[in-house]
């Protein structure tokens, strides 16, 4: 690929703004005013307006999940700045560089390189692992799960920061940023369709982001779908049915709720599939879902060992009660992010269920759901119900989500 540098000099430009001509006002900017920076100058950038607003699932609406609403303008500014490897200071890093689309914008990668080859300490997150990233982040139910492994973000305008600012990773500060992002012409003109002028200022940087991130939405897994034809199917009774109706086929209860409403099956599940959705609810669904509503748990001591190297949110507040506790993510297409957990550990499902298995280690700070009713830490299943497990997995993924072009990298080089 060929870097091609330009820098920004003596640029002399004369801006007339006609006042019914006679009272014309001139500016001049001299060119000792104008920010010269080197900025990495791409081919070309697609920066169509897409429709980021689509239509929720019918089942998170009739599960009480708020449709969100995006400003497509702002997101597609958003896109491009996340796409944009001249937001690091070595012009090799982007959001996009350790958030890869093809792997549910996670990195197959255990460790992420930085700036500079620099290695992450911990494995990134996949951003398309919810059904849409800014319903998921609010607090519709009265909880609101927060960001980073350790939980210390509460939004995307609190993350990106730590992304851009941070010396491992982008290698910038917001005077670098400003100056880069107003010596590319593109900038000039998405800034001027979102905000009518061209001023570009850290807040305004954020709120694009932020806008981009939360429009990362992913609906139509086999999962998904077949949870709304239940939800479609008792159309026309009271939302409180729906409700229980869309639970139970999702924890597979089997029974019937008021004397007209029949359980719907879930659609083309196979009875492999249907058996690790028992296993899953029984196990695992309390700390992890794909359905926001469904979980309970978000962030705990899951076992992975007696001694942690990184102490997650016990790091943070030192609490010893916090020791060895991380974020707990939902698993919506959790087969395109390998590898899995906070320092990437498990290269893939099958090792993951493995240690569900047996592996689990007894820290103090353990999370009680992982524990047996006669205290052993094993889950013990048998090598039918890890497949049976793997499979129901693999329903909470949706393959378009890595090839969706309205969240795609826009830039070629
Ligand atoms: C060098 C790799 C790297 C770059 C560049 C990077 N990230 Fe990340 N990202 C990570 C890692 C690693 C984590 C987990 C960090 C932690 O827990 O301390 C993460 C976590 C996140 C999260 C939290 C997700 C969750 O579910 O809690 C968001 C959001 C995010 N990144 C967005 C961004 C944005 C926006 C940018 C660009 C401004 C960016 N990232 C740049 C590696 C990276
Ligand atoms: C008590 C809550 C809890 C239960 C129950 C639980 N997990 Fe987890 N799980 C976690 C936590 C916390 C993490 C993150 C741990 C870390 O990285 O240190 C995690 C991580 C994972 C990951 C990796 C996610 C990623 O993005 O890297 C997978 C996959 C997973 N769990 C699957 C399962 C399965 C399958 C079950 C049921 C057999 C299960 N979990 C039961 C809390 C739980």
């Amino acid at each position: 690929m060929k870097k091609t540098f330009y820098a920004l000099f003596a640029i002399s430009v004369v801006i007339f703004a006609c006042q019914k001509e006679k009272n014309a006002t001139t500016l001049e900017i001299h060119p000792e005013d104008l920010p010269q920076v080197n900025v990495l100058s791409p081919k070309t950038v697609d920066i169509t307006v897409f429709d980021f607003n689509r239509p929720q699932a019918s089942f998170l609406t009739g599960l009480g999940a708020p449709q969100s609403t995006f400003n497509n303008n702002l997101a597609t500014l958003g896109k491009v700045l996340f796409y944009d490897r001249n937001l690091s200071s070595t012009y090799t890093v982007s959001c996009g560089s350790c958030h890869k689309q093809t792997k549910a914008f996670a990195d197959d990668n255990r460790f992420s390189k930085g700036i500079n080859g620099q290695l992450s300490t911990r494995n990134s997150m996949a951003l398309a692992n919810v059904s849409n990233f800014k319903m998921h982040y609010s607090s519709f139910d009265g909880k609101s799960p927060s960001l980073l492994w350790d939980g210390r973000a509460s939004s995307v305008g609190a993350q990106a920061p730590l992304a851009l600012l941070n010396p491992h990773e982008m290698g910038m500060d917001w005077k670098g940023i400003v100056d880069r992002v107003n010596a590319l012409p593109y900038y000039k003109l998405l800034f001027a369709q979102n905000y009518g002028d061209t001023e570009v200022t850290e807040a305004r940087i954020l709120s694009a982001f932020s806008e981009f991130v939360g429009a990362i939405s992913c609906q139509n897994s086999k999962l998904d779908i077949a949870l709304n034809r239940v939800n479609g199917n008792i159309v026309g009774t009271s939302e409180e049915i729906r409700f229980t109706v869309v639970q139970h086929a999702y924890y597979g209860t089997n029974d019937t709720i008021g004397s007209d409403t029949t359980i719907v099956p879930l659609k083309d599940f196979t009875i492999q599939e249907l058996r690790g959705r028992d296993i899953f609810a029984a196990s695992c669904t309390k700390c992890h879902s794909p359905v926001r509503s469904f979980q309970v748990v978000f962030e705990a001591n899951n076992g992975l060992d007696i001694n942690y190297l990184d102490n997650g949110k016990g790091s943070i507040t030192s609490k010893s009660s916090d020791m060895g506790v991380f974020k707990s993510p939902s698993l919506r297409n959790i087969a395109l992010s390998a590898p899995y957990m906070h320092d990437g550990r498990f290269a893939t499902l099958e090792e993951v269920i493995d240690f569900y298995s047996d592996g689990i280690q007894p820290h103090a700070n353990l999370h009680p759901l992982l524990r047996q009713p006669d205290g052993s830490t094993k889950m013990n299943f048998t090598p039918e119900q890890k497949k049976d497990l793997l499979a129901f997995l693999q329903t909470m993924t949706a393959n378009d989500i890595s090839h969706d072009k309205i969240f795609s990298d826009p830039f070629q080089y």
